[in-house]
Order: structure tokens, then sequence, then C-alpha cells
């Protein structure tokens, strides 16, 4: 390979820059740098287009006119789903089950691979605390075990066995390091975050990459430690490579090798290329730092051919890996790609992901309701169409049902579908037995670059929630959102409170189901709902204070002197229609790898649910300072109405860690207490 072949692999270019009308999916500035028609022909991949046709002509052009004919990686966005749109990954995370996210991840794999889709930018890894930022939808929400364990299922969903299998799509776990930190939620902004807690906290979604063998990781567009992550050795080199061990290949986010120079850390594009290339980072998302700079600096000596060298094959080895070497139109099949997605098989498993994501927070015997109930339903949400979330770019919301046409169609209860209530429609709310209103957010409202300064309703939707409820007490408050909402303060007067983060393709249907009880509710929260926006960044794992709270009687505590420590709901909240009894837990196997508890429950109700077990560790004594207890176990239980049953909760030993003050990480010695805890009940284990 000539020098400037090899530069051309480290290339990603956006698609308009082979055809104007090719401008699919782009969430950065598009600033046309200029390129070559040599150049463009030796450029290595390509982002964010899709569909079976316009691939198959880019690659055939491509390789007509390349001398080398080493085809063309193709990688988007596929977050949650292709066509067939599954939920958010947060509300993901709110089902608690791996097995649920990986599926996910197989079937968004399996549908963009007939379009020709090669590599997916996902999962996205960044642990999310803060509800202001947009990004936190993306996220498993705050806590790292769940981080951890989602990412790494998600991965093996969307890799399969082998990436040989064209079903499969390389995964790109994204942003190292610590985007999610961004301060004060802002996006695109600096993270703060201490060099303990990146290690003890935020690197564990990363880590979970690594170990599930992603294929690529994505620097992120924030600073940490003084220097943006895309030419940061010490996140690139020190975190990634050497620490985590990851040996594939490191993209840059969109742009972000570029905005190194906005940042002021670079000043030249030769300075960000040669910082670029020493960090190890691999390849360059539209920006031409890459394919601009690279040969001066290695004809004047600055820059090592070996390290490019090294660069290219990583991403030489990732076509290999992938079957595109063989076959350049791997997956490639529009036959498929018109069937496939959005398949009667596709919409049953993204209703089955979904209907384990919505959150019973309240209820004081309203819910479910019945089809008799003399009900009626409120606000503008029910006639949303867009329930697919952000991030869902082949997404088709024309074919989405809104909640207001599954009811319509299903049940003859009168819907108002408006945040602005007539005379009429106060009559009716009025003489109701009971009143569903529906509030939250919609989609354009979270995702990239969707900060909130204040992450509430909207002024509309608590004045539509404050008038409802001063006329008809008997309110059941159904929340949409792509974030945990800081809800209005006297929210928990509602009758009943079902929460539910965007749930894609079927939402509509499960929440139909959900609220009329052929589904029973047993999502729980994977972030900690605030009761006040400056309670935020809020999350459980929060480390002891030398000054605890003990009554306002004492001043010099841990507290505000105008608000409440507590959060409205914490991490793992949710409720079911049913009621479950912990009756026994203890340790029944341990091994390398793992405790196994044994936990003995009954269903205590008159239906079936099912609901998560969690088991925290309770912190041993070591020389950092660690929240006083963590999560270590999840599984999700099924029991019939009055049956008992003894499950196993398996307690992953990797997760029994924390680093100490060299950032070194070490394993807690026992002997444990573990806490099992199902819907406020708790056990303790000693193991
Ligand atoms: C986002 C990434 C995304 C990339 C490509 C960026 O703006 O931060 O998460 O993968 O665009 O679309």
């Amino acid at each position: 390979m000539t020098l400037e072949e090899k530069v051309g692999q480290l290339h990603q270019v956006p698609p308009f820059f082979f055809s104007d009308s090719l401008v699919n999916e782009v969430a950065g500035p598009l600033r046309k740098y200029k390129i070559s028609e040599a150049q463009l022909y030796r450029v290595g991949s390509i982002l964010g287009t899709a569909g079976p046709e316009e691939m198959r002509q880019l690659q055939t052009m491509y390789l007509e006119k390349s001398r080398l004919k080493i085809p063309l990686l193709f990688m988007a966005d596929i977050i949650h789903g292709y066509k067939t749109i599954f939920p958010i990954p947060l509300a993901i995370a709110a089902t608690m089950d791996v097995e649920r996210s990986r599926l996910a991840a197989k079937i968004a794999a399996k549908e963009a691979a007939t379009s020709g889709i090669h590599v997916t930018f996902s999962p996205m890894a960044d642990l999310a605390r803060d509800a202001r930022w947009g990004r936190v939808m993306e996220s498993s929400g705050e806590d790292p075990f769940l981080n951890y364990q989602m990412t790494y299922a998600a991965v093996k969903g969307y890799q399969g066995e082998s990436l040989k299998d064209p079903s499969t799509l390389a995964a790109c776990g994204k942003h190292v390091v610590a985007y999610g930190a961004a301060v004060a939620g802002k996006d695109y902004t600096q993270a703060e975050v201490s060099k303990h807690s990146l290690y003890q906290y935020y690197l564990e979604g990363y880590r979970a990459c690594v170990d599930a063998e992603a294929e690529l990781l994505m620097s992120s567009f924030n600073v940490v430690e003084g220097v943006p992550s895309t030419v940061s050795p010490f996140v690139l080199k020190t975190l990634i490579r050497q620490h985590l061990g990851f040996k594939g290949v490191i993209i840059s986010d969109y742009d972000s090798l570029n905005e190194a120079q906005f940042h002021h850390v670079t000043h030249t594009g030769e300075e960000t290329a040669l910082k670029g290339m020493q960090a190890t980072l691999d390849i360059e998302m539209s920006s031409g730092i890459y394919q601009n700079y690279i040969i001066p600096l290695i004809k004047k000596g600055q820059l090592s051919e070996r390290l490019l060298d090294q660069a290219v094959l990583r991403v030489l080895q990732l076509k290999e890996k992938i079957g595109l070497l063989d076959d350049p139109f791997r997956g490639l099949n529009p036959a498929l790609e018109a069937t496939l997605p959005l398949s009667e098989a596709h919409y049953q498993a993204a209703y089955d992901v979904a209907k384990a994501s919505p959150i019973l927070l309240q209820n004081e015997g309203v819910l479910p309701l019945n089809k008799e109930d003399d009900v009626v339903f409120v606000g503008s949400l029910l006639d949303e169409q867009n329930l697919l979330g952000a991030w869902a770019w082949h997404g088709e919301a024309e074919r989405t049902a809104s909640l207001g046409m599954v009811l319509r169609q299903r049940y003859s209860h009168e819907l108002i579908p408006f945040d602005t209530l007539n005379e009429t429609h106060v009559a009716r709310i009025q003489n109701a037995k009971k009143v569903v209103v529906v509030v939250g957010e919609r989609s354009k409202e979270f995702g990239e670059a969707r900060s909130k300064v204040s992450p509430t309703l909207s002024e509309e939707h608590i004045q539509l929630w404050h008038q409802v409820i001063a006329i008809n007490p008997s309110v059941i408050t159904l929340v949409l959102a792509g974030r945990p909402l800081v809800l209005p303060s006297k929210i928990e007067t509602s009758k009943g409170l079902l929460y539910s983060f965007y749930l894609g393709s079927a939402m509509a249907d499960v929440l139909a189901d959900t609220l009329f009880g052929q589904l029973n509710p047993s999502g729980t929260l994977p972030m900690t709902l605030a009761r006040e926006v400056g309670q935020l960044p809020l999350h459980t794992l929060s480390l002891p204070t030398g000054r605890p709270f003990e009554g306002k009687t004492y001043t010099y505590t841990s507290h505000y002197i105008e608000g409440v420590n507590s959060p409205l709901y914490p991490l793992g909240y949710g409720l079911s229609y049913t009621s479950f009894s912990l009756l026994k837990a203890k340790k029944m196997h341990e091994n390398d790898q793992a405790i196994l508890l044994e936990v003995t429950i009954k269903n205590t109700g008159t239906i079936p649910g099912e609901h998560p077990v969690f088991a925290y560790l309770h912190t041993p004594p070591v020389p950092v300072a660690l929240p006083e207890k963590t999560l270590v176990g999840v599984s999700r239980i099924s029991l019939d109405a009055g049956a008992t049953q003894t499950f196993t909760v398996t307690l992953p030993k990797h997760h029994f860690y924390y680093y100490d003050t060299q950032y070194r990480r070490q394993s807690f010695l026992g002997p444990f207490t573990v806490t099992v805890s199902l819907i406020g009940e708790t056990l303790d284990v000693s193991c």
C-alpha cells in the first residue's frame, strides 16, 4: 500500500461526499472539508447511510475506481433497532434483563445487516447520572453493575457467535471516556470526574465492551483530565488499551479529532494529527485531519510510519474479520430488507422486550383498569405517533400506532387528546370514576444535543395535571419520557402512577395492555427520580458522609435548608399488580467466578407476576471511600398467583472490586453480607 492508501483507510466520510443526494443521518456540523476525487476513492469507511440499493451502488462505484479494491466499511447508528424499533436503551435497562438487551441488539443487527451496514455505533456504555443530559436515554442508567451487564449483553447480541455470520454487526462501544459525566448535563462540555470515580464507576461500561470483545470503541467529545479524549494518550492508551486491554479499532466521534483545535489543545492540523496518532486513535470520523496531515508528518520524520501501519492493520483486520474482504456486499439483501424489518415476528420481539419496561410507581387500587370502568383519558400525548424515541433514524413513525389509536380500536372509553380543556371536557372529567392523564416528553426532547436546564414537565403539562387532579382526585398519571424527569411536587398524590420510557414500535400496545391488566408491570427504575432539579445529579451510590443528616434540629449536617435529601423514587424502585413475599435466602454455592444464592419467593397476590430481585453487597472495609452498598446481582423471577418457588441469583465475582489509591483493581475479601431485595422486602445473607 502507498502512504496515501494507508491514510485513506483511516478516513471515514459521510456519504454526501459521493453524492449530494446521500445526506441521511448526520448529527454534527456539515463541514465539507476539501477532499479530492483520488482521496475519496481511497477512504476506508462511510458513516450514516443505509438502504440496500444505495449501499450496493456506493460499494460498486468505489470498487470500480479504487486501485486496491479493499471494500468500504459501512457504519451507522443502529441504537435501538433498524426499522423494528425496540425500547430506548434506558427503557431496556428498566427491564433489568440482560436477555432482553441481547435480543434487541440481535434483531437490530439482523435487520440492519440486510441493508448493507457492517458496524453499529452502539452500545453507548456511558454511565449517566444527570437527568439534564439528553443522552441518558441511550444509556443503561446510573449504576456501574447494570451498565456492565446491559452493555455486555448488547455487544454479544450485535456480534453473535461469529462476525463471519452476515446477519451480525460489529459493535462500537462509545464514548470513551466519561461522556456521561458532562458538567451540569450539558452536551459536548467537559466531564468533571475524579480519577478514582473514573476507574471505580465510569470505566465499567467500557470494560464490558472489551470483555464482550466489541470490535470498536469510539472516543468521546469531552475533555478528561485536561485533554479531549480523542487526542488523549491517558484515555486511549493508558485506560483503554493498557488498563482494559482493548486491541480493536478506536474511532473518533463525529469531527472530534478536528475539534481538538476548538478545545485549544492543539493549534495546527499537523499537531492534531500527530496527537491523534500518538494516542492510537485509528479512524477519524468526518474530519480531514489525518487525510491531510499524516503524510507531511511522516515525510518530516515527526511521525513513525509504524504507528500508521499499526492503525491501518487494525482497520484491515476488522474488514477481514467480518468477511468483507471475501464479500464486499456482506449481508446486503434487498429481498430480505423488504420483508424482515417490521415483520410480525420482529414486532412480537419488540413487544416482548418492551412489556417488561413500564414502571409502576404508585397504585392505590386503581390499576389495572377494567373494560367496564368509567374512565376517561386526557392529554395530547395520546395522539403522539412518534413513540419510537430519539436515535431511530430508520424507524417509521407514520407506521407506528399512537396510544390513542390503540385505545380507540380496542376500547370504547372517551379520549380527550388535548392539553387545554374546554367546559365539556371539564364536566366529563368531573363525572368520570377514573381519569388517566398522560404527560411527559416527546421524542424530539431527548437524545443528542437535547440537554435541559430543567428536566421537568412542560408548563402546559403541569397545568393540565393540576387542573385534572383539582376536579377529580381519582387520577392515574401516565408519564412518557426519555429521561428520569423531575415530576411536579404533588405527583405522589396520584392514585396511580405509571412511568414509561419510550418503548419503540410496540409502545402503544404495551401501554394499553399494562393499563388494562393484560400485562403486569415489572420494570424498575434504572435511574433515580429526583424531587427537585437542584438535587441533580442524584443517584444511589453516594459516599457516606462524616456528617449524616439526622433531622433539622442540628444544623451542621449534610442537607439542604429548604429541600430534602431523599429522592422521589430510588434506583430499582417499581411495584407490581401482585405482591410477593421473600421467604428465605441463603448461599448455595461459590466458585472462582461467582457466588450463587438460593432465594425462595411466594407470589402472595391473585395474579401471575414477574419482577427483578436485587442483591446488594455491603462494602467490606477498604482504604478508599465507597458507597455502603453496591448492586452485585439482579435476577428476574416469574411466579403464578399463590405459587412459591426457589430461584438462583448469581453474583459474578468480578463485580466485587474496588480501585485502591494507586488505581489498581483489587478484589474484596470476604466474608460478605449481601442484602436480597424485592419490592420493599429484604433479607440478609452471609456469604
Ligand atoms: C454522536 C455519536 C454518533 C455519531 C455518528 C455523534 O454526534 O455523538 O454517538 O455515533 O455522531 O452519528
